[in-house]
C-alpha cells in the first residue's frame, strides 16, 4: 500500500518507520522544513540502529529509505491508498488538514485520524465522505507499541474500519476497535493515571522522581511524569482538556494547574532530576 502520514512530529515519524519496516511505500508531509528534515534523518538513525543491533542488513537500508518520501504539501497524497493525519490535537486544525487530505485522496481511499481524543463523529461532520473516515490511534513510540484503537465514528463504514483493521495487522499491530466515545479506552483510563499523580504532587504528598520510582516499583514501564515528558507535556494537557470538556467537565478528569503551568514555562517535568 502507499500510505500518506500527515504530521512528521512524534507519531507521523514513528508510523513511517514502522510502515517502511512492513513493506509499504510511505509519503510523509509537515508544514514546517526543520520537522521534516528532523523526521528523515530520525528514520534514517532508527534504521542504523536495528543494523547494529543485527536486526536489519545494511544492504536492505536504501531500499526502506527509498520507499519514504517527505513533502511539504498534502498534493502529495494523490496516489495514497490510506492517509493518516497525526498533527497536533486541535480540532480546528484537524478540521482543516482532513478536508485538504479528503480533496486530493482517491475517492476509494481510506481517512483516518491519529487523535488521541477529539469525537471522530465531531471531525467525519465537515468530510465528503464520512463513511470512509476512522479513527486510527497509534500509541508512543508508535513503530514499537503494538496496540493500535481503530475508532469507528458514528458514519464510519464497515468496510472502512475493516480496512483499517488489515492495515494494522499489516504492521504488526494488534487492533482494537473502540467506540467514538471521549478519550476511546486507554486514554481514558490513562487520565486517571497523569491526573492523580498531579493531584498528589501538588498537596506536596511527594514529588514527580518519586511517585515515577514507586510506580515502576509495582510494574508499571513508565511512571506517569516521564511518561508526559514522552508524549509531549503540551499534547497531553490538550488531550486531557479535550476529554474533560467533551465529559462536560467532569471532575475528575479536571486538567492541573500544574501542568498548565509547565507547559506555559516550556518545562518537562522530569526537568532537573
Ligand atoms: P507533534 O507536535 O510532535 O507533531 C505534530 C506535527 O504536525 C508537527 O511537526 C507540526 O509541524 C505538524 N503540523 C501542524 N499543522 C500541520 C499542517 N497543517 N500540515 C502538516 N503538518 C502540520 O505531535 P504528536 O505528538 O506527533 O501528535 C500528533 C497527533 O497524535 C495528535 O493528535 C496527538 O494527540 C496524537 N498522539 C500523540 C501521542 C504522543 O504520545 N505524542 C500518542 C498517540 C497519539
Amino acid at each position: 500500500m502507499t500510505i500518506g502520514i500527515c504530521g512528521a512530529g512524534i507519531m507521523g515519524r514513528g508510523i513511517a518507520l514502522n510502515a517502511v519496516l512492513c513493506g509499504h511505500d510511505v509519503v510523509l508531509v509537515d508544514v514546517s522544513d526543520t520537522v521534516r528534515q528532523a523526521a528523515s534523518e530520525w528514520v534514517s538513525q532508527q534504521l542504523d540502529k536495528a543494523i547494529e543491533k543485527k536486526k536489519l542488513s545494511a544492504d536492505d537500508k536504501p531500499g526502506l529509505m527509498s520507499k519514504l518520501v517527505v513533502a511539504d504539501n498534502v498534493s502529495a497524497f494523490a496516489a495514497t491508498d490510506l492517509a493518516i493525519e497525526a498533527v497536533v490535537e486541535k480540532a480546528d486544525v484537524k478540521v482543516q488538514v482532513l478536508s485538504s487530505i479528503e480533496a486530493v485522496l482517491p475517492a476509494t481511499s481510506i481517512l483516518t485520524t491519529n487523535t488521541s481524543s477529539i469525537s471522530i463523529a465531531s471531525l467525519s461532520k465537515h468530510l465528503i465522505r464520512p463513511a470512509q473516515f476512522a479513527g486510527l490511534h497509534f500509541f508512543n513510540p508508535a513503530h514499537i507499541m503494538k496496540l493500535v484503537e481503530v475508532i469507528r465514528g458514528p458514519r464510519s463504514s464497515d468496510d472502512t474500519i475493516q480496512r483499517c483493521v488489515d492495515l494494522a495487522v499489516s504492521l504488526n499491530k494488534t487492533p482494537a476497535v473502540a467506540k467514538d466515545v471521549p478519550g476511546f479506552i486507554v486514554n481514558r483510563v490513562a487520565r486517571n493515571y497523569y491526573n492523580e499523580a498531579q493531584r498528589i504532587v501538588m498537596e506536596q504528598a511527594s514529588n514527580p522522581a518519586q511517585v515515577d520510582v514507586l510506580m515502576k516499583g509495582i510494574g508499571f514501564r513508565m511512571g506517569p511524569f516521564e511518561l508526559m515528558d514522552l508524549i509531549g507535556v503540551s499534547t497531553n494537557l490538550d488531550v486531557t482538556t479535550s476529554q474533560w470538556q467533551q465529559f462536560y467537565m467532569e471532575p475528575r478528569f479536571t486538567p492541573s494547574l500544574l501542568q498548565k503551568q509547565m507547559v506555559d514555562a516550556g518545562l518537562k517535568f522530569t526537568d532537573g532530576e
